[in-house]
């Protein structure tokens, strides 16, 4: 159960409520190329509208300098929010300046105005304390909905939190859940995918994992660290020699709790990463001295859709090798086939690459559940208390 307040639990009619969403969306020449994060918004903002409150959007886009920079404005967000709406979003250019407190003095019932990028203010990544109070002066009520970015203590997703009664969207509500129950109740067995080019980036979520499923398929460029730590000669593969041993001791703590931890058994191979590579496949312990594993090979495929399809509870995060790339993307294909196939299963999908992957193989639409959230998802799930969501008031406040 969802331990914060949500949208449901406060009166909005007639309020002026600041919705943080995660409008952190790809963008190129200036159009966006994927309204996913848009779409995942509406819930929220249409309940919003519906009961009569006055909504204010804001958001962050890319990673600008704290100060205005128009290849990251959130303009051309306001136009695919506007679509998907189907209603008129007042754009207004300032954040917490004149432009915008006369904007939302002007608001009435049921209507949406977005704020341009709240990065554009330096005080937003250092959760100023003087920012966030500005961003609070422009409402009544505190919302967030932005789960991708719950994970950063910013002014827009933390701090602002102090000055304003803030509880959840629905969004978020429905990523901390799916997560959590999906840790804490998982219909078994449980089979995690976890890939990704480091293990580094996942020792947390692998530590986690180790505690609650029955299977763990480690693929992906991460997967050499682990097979070194086990002896094998992995060629020109990538290794992080620092995590070998921590490696060596996931596989211990596997082997005593009764995890089942599946590593590659073959490879496609080439000694470059490039569109028309040569490749070959060969047995993990044949890679040749100067070639690269870039992705499973079939005999592993195979193996990974076995363990996938007997599942009552997948998790995946992390792409088997190089997917962007035709040479390497079928091992990431064929685990993305079998998660799509198991439809006895909760398949939970862990934002990132994996999302992308899902995309590339047209097979969103056949999982349960997508998270909107990269980062945020893996630091829910290695244990790590959430900013955005710690911030919010409890349920029985
Ligand atoms: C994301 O895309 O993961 C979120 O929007 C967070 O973005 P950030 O990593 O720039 O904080």
């Amino acid at each position: 159960m969802f331990a914060k307040q949500t949208v449901k639990d406060v009166d909005v009619r007639g309020k002026r409520v600041l919705v943080r969403v995660d409008f952190n969306v790809p963008l190129a020449e200036g159009t966006v190329t994927d309204d996913t994060r848009v779409r995942a918004a509406l819930p929220t903002l249409r309940y919003l509208v519906d009961h009569g409150a006055r909504v204010i959007v804001m958001s962050h886009l890319g990673r600008p300098k704290g100060e205005p920079d128009p290849q990251f404005s959130l303009r051309p967000v306001r136009r695919v929010l506007q679509r998907l709406l189907g209603r008129n979003v007042v754009f207004v250019d300032d954040i917490v300046g004149p432009e915008a407190h006369d904007a939302v003095a002007r608001m009435v019932d049921g209507e949406i105005i977005m704020l341009e990028n709240v990065r554009f203010n330096a005080g937003e990544k250092t959760n100023d304390p003087e920012f966030a109070k500005a961003l609070a002066s422009l409402a009544d009520i505190y919302v967030n909905d932005a789960f991708g970015a719950a994970h950063r203590a910013h002014a827009s997703t933390a701090g602002v939190a102090q000055y304003l009664p803030a509880v959840a969207g629905m969004l978020l509500a429905r990523e901390v859940e799916t997560l959590t129950a999906m840790l804490m109740n998982p219909e078994r067995p449980f089979v995690a995918i976890l890939g990704g080019s480091k293990v580094s980036d996942k020792i947390g979520v692998i530590d986690r994992m180790l505690e609650c499923v029955d299977t763990l398929l480690i693929g992906g460029g991460m997967c050499f660290t682990f097979l070194v730590a086990k002896g094998v000669d992995v060629g020109r593969s990538l290794v992080e020699d620092e995590w070998i041993e921590h490696a060596g001791k996931m596989m211990d703590k596997a082997l005593e709790k009764g995890v089942e931890i599946l590593l590659p058994v073959d490879f496609v191979v080439a000694d470059q990463i490039v569109e028309d590579a040569e490749t070959s496949i060969v047995g993990r312990e044949e890679i040749p001295s100067d070639m690269m594993g870039l992705d499973i090979g079939p005999t592993t495929s195979e193996l990974f859709k076995g363990a996938v399809s007997t599942a009552r509870t997948v998790f995946w995060n992390g792409p088997m090798g190089v997917f962007e790339m035709k040479p390497f993307e079928a091992g990431t294909r064929e685990v993305a086939m079998a998660v799509a196939r198991n439809n006895r299963a909760v398949s939970v999908i862990g934002g990132g690459d994996s999302v992308a992957a899902l995309k590339k193989f047209d097979l969103e639409e056949r999982v349960t559940f997508v998270s909107t959230g990269g980062g945020a998802s893996m630091k829910l799930l290695e244990g790590t208390a959430l900013p955005g969501v710690e911030a919010l008031l409890d349920k029985n406040a």
